[in-house]
């Protein structure tokens, strides 16, 4: 094939739909490859089928492990299918281990890697997802900013300009295609006795707070007294990574937050869509609330999307309570009119328009 997609986790399989759809549209050889580091169906399967994509070709099946060994498996199997395959390019999506396995494979080949969702710099490098993103555009040939912003982080440290591209998010685009589909046709209010406007959504998965015993319990503790002030209940979405520390820590979950499962692409847009405000560590729900207009609070001290800050969407507030609180506070304050800065749902065309032209222009 032309193009080989490597992907793993949900956001990836979301944000890299709109790809992968143009290259159906337009009729490009590609080849998907799954690295199989999400598998769960909640977080895997139940996403190609609601995002209609084929079956990947390959699913190495890799699964958890620590860092190491997670992406070394990774590396080694994209390699391999790589060297069968022998696309022109490849393209990897955001800042998981998958992605730095799929950039590392690329980089030692006779092959040009695209980054898509590149530039984005929480500046924090205690951040495994951090660490994967800079790696990975300092070995890509071709960057898709999100917004000038990341284009700028980029050109910052060095990275010549002829690289770059500013695309838009892909996220809008999948956000787009499915929004008005998700409000025709889930039932997820009603199923759980929600009414629009009257309850908080919540998603918390970030190794750095749900790894870590304390900041899980003061962010629990933080959403509930937020929510008991303001007269709703929460619903939390639970990611496994989350659901195993519950376990493990023993941790009791305040009554006016509702675990439920994590949720199939289109009940949570309409969930998201619904909520009074929406509290999260998740990178790309901090977006999704700022496209669909919802308030957002982000339970982390930094955030590789400032553009949802500087806009008015979103608020950052660590884990302490008292800051969770003040910071709901804030947000159910303000009118929510912000612009959307992550492009009008075109970037999955301009991504293989792009990834066409810089690939008749290489020398082969
Ligand atoms: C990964 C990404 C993170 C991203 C998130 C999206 C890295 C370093 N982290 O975090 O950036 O925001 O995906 O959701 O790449 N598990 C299951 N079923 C699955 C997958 C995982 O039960 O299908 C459980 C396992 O107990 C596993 C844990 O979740 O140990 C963590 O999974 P892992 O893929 O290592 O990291 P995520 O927290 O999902
Ligand atoms: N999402 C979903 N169901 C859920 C929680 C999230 O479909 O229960 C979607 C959400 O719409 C967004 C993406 O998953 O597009 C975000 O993924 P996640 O928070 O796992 O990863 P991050 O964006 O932080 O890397």
């Amino acid at each position: 094939s032309d193009l080989a997609i490597v992907l793993g986790t949900r956001p990836e399989i979301i944000k890299l739909s709109p790809v992968i759809h143009e290259c159906e549209q337009r009729d490009i050889s590609y080849t998907v490859i799954h690295t199989g580091q999400h598998y769960s169906d909640n977080l895997d399967s139940v996403f190609f089928e609601q995002l209609e994509l084929p079956t990947p070709e390959y699913n190495l099946g890799v699964g958890s492990d620590s860092h190491g060994a997670q992406t070394g498996e990774m590396l080694a199997g994209i390699e391999e299918i790589l060297l069968e395959e022998n696309p022109d390019t490849v393209l990897v999506q955001g800042d998981t281990n998958s992605v730095l396995a799929g950039a590392i494979a690329t980089s030692k080949l006779d092959m040009e890697l695209g980054h898509v969702e590149a530039g984005l710099r929480s500046f924090d490098r205690e951040m495994p997802e951090e660490t994967n993103r800079v790696v990975t555009d300092h070995m890509a040939d071709y960057l898709f900013a999100p917004t000038e912003q990341s284009k700028e982080y980029l050109l910052e440290e060095g990275i010549p300009a002829d690289r770059i591209t500013v695309t838009g998010n892909t996220v809008v685009d999948a956000l787009h295609r499915n929004r008005k589909l998700a409000e025709r046709k889930s039932s997820v209010l009603d199923d759980l006795g929600l009414e629009a406007g009257e309850f908080f959504l919540m998603t918390a998965h970030r190794a750095e707070n749900v790894d870590d015993e304390s900041r899980f319990r003061g962010l629990l503790s933080g959403v509930s007294t937020a929510a008991a002030q303001h007269g709703v209940d929460v619903v939390y979405p639970i990611h496994p990574r989350a659901e195993a520390n519950l376990d493990a820590f023993d941790l009791s979950v305040p009554h006016n937050v509702r675990l439920v499962e994590a949720q199939e692409y289109l009940d949570f847009l309409q969930l998201e869509s619904a909520a009074r405000l929406i509290l999260t560590d998740s990178g790309g729900v901090q977006e999704e609330a700022c496209i669909v207009g919802v308030p957002c609070v982000t339970m982390r001290d930094n955030t590789e999307r400032p553009e949802t800050v500087s806009v008015g969407a979103n608020r950052l507030c660590g884990v302490e309570p008292s800051a969770i609180t003040a910071s709901v506070d804030f947000m159910t304050e303000t009118d929510n009119t912000w612009e959307n800065p992550f492009g009008d749902g075109t970037a999955g065309q301009t991504i293989i328009r792009e990834a066409a032209t810089v690939r008749a222009k290489v020398p082969r």
